[in-house]
């Protein structure tokens, strides 16, 4: 469980601070899978969260990442240390990831970014 806290910044909706958001993390024979909702309380620090109750290699991270209002520096430098730091292996980001942060996840990423949208199917 992780509140909104931090993204996007939040000084014009106060009413929205504290908000519940609900992440899961999925144990599968090939590591564990990360499902964010919309990561408003950051992407990095579900995964930070997650590493402290379970510790299986991260086969995979998807959910929005909520980078939208976020430039290209922000979001290269979160995308690898997702990719370096913190292992992760597939990212599929979904919806309020943004257009900016499907192009840098993929050039980060190369072959291990997959597309994830309504009706798609996930391979892992
Ligand atoms: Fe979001």
């Amino acid at each position: 469980m992780g509140t909104f806290i931090k993204f996007p910044p939040h000084e014009n909706n106060p009413q929205f601070i504290g908000m519940p958001e609900l992440s899961a993390s999925i144990s599968t024979e090939e590591g564990q899978l990360i499902l964010a909702g919309c990561s408003h309380s950051t992407i990095e620090t579900i995964i930070q969260e997650t590493l402290k109750v379970r510790k299986e290699n991260i086969r995979l991270v998807t959910g929005g990442f909520h980078l939208i209002h976020y430039d290209r520096a922000y979001i290269e430098g979160l995308a690898k240390r997702m990719h370096g730091d913190y292992g992760v292996e597939q990212v599929p980001p979904a919806h309020c990831t943004g257009h900016l942060g499907f192009s840098v996840f993929k050039q980060v990423f190369g072959d291990r970014y997959k597309f994830f949208g309504l009706g798609e199917t996930l391979q892992f």
